[in-house]
């Protein structure tokens, strides 16, 4: 069995009937959603290829908007470190996995060891999501920090790559973060920052998979 299958199954077997569950984006998610399928569960998701799928399997899936408790949420994620910080930085959706994250009792992240770091090592960006009419001052502020700063391209009229909400979303890779609490605070601070893929004191759990086995940790 593939490593990112045997994360998800583990995963769901913390899944209980009658539970309401966040399930978040990408690979390992999407087989968690095989294992949950036959669960009296309802879930809500941040991400609309989650929510597609969930549906095909004939899982109910709420309005993330009229929910203020999750039971358990999963997510993926680029990078996790040894006090449970975490990086993402593919889809674009975090601001919907932190609205999630804060009503779930549980949120774990699900990973491979690849992903897993002592401290965040920041080979991929962290994306701030920016109100379109903050862009500009939001890059020059962004850039005085050091961060620099990549457009991901798209065929919408201005090129931007937008969210699912229609705010701006910018990688900025950043060189020798010290402090990722300061920093995460520092783009925060930005007026018209809605927010970042920096997952700080979020996490309450990581289940990673090696080569000897799942293992589950815990804050
Ligand atoms: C994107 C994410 C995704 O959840 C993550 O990349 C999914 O990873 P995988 O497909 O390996 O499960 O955080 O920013």
């Amino acid at each position: 069995m593939i490593m990112k299958k045997k994360c998800a199954l583990y995963a769901s077997k913390l899944v209980k009937d009658g539970m309401v569950v966040g399930l978040g984006g990408g690979s390992t998610i999407s087989y968690l959603i095989d294992y949950v399928k036959d669960k009296d569960i309802k879930v809500v998701s941040p991400s609309s290829k989650t929510v597609l799928l969930a549906q095909k399997m004939g899982l109910t899936v709420l309005n993330t908007q009229y929910v203020d408790h999750v039971d358990i949420a999963f997510d993926g994620c680029d990078e996790v470190d040894s006090h449970l910080n975490a990086l993402k930085s593919g889809g674009g959706i975090h601001t919907q996995e932190k609205i999630i994250a804060s009503m779930a009792g549980e949120y774990i992240v699900l990973v491979d060891e690849s992903k897993f770091h002592e401290t965040l090592a920041f080979k991929v960006p962290v994306v701030v999501e920016v109100l379109p009419k903050a862009y500009s001052i939001v890059k020059k502020k962004i850039e005085k920090l050091n961060g620099n700063i990549e457009l991901r391209t798209a065929s919408n009229k201005d090129g931007f790559l937008m969210s699912d909400e229609g705010n701006i979303l910018l990688d900025v890779y950043f060189d020798g973060v010290q402090d990722i609490r300061l920093l995460n605070q520092t783009l925060l601070m930005m007026p018209g920052v809605v927010d970042t893929s920096l997952f700080v004191d979020i996490l309450t759990g990581m289940i990673l998979v090696n080569d000897k086995g799942v293992f589950k940790k815990e804050r």
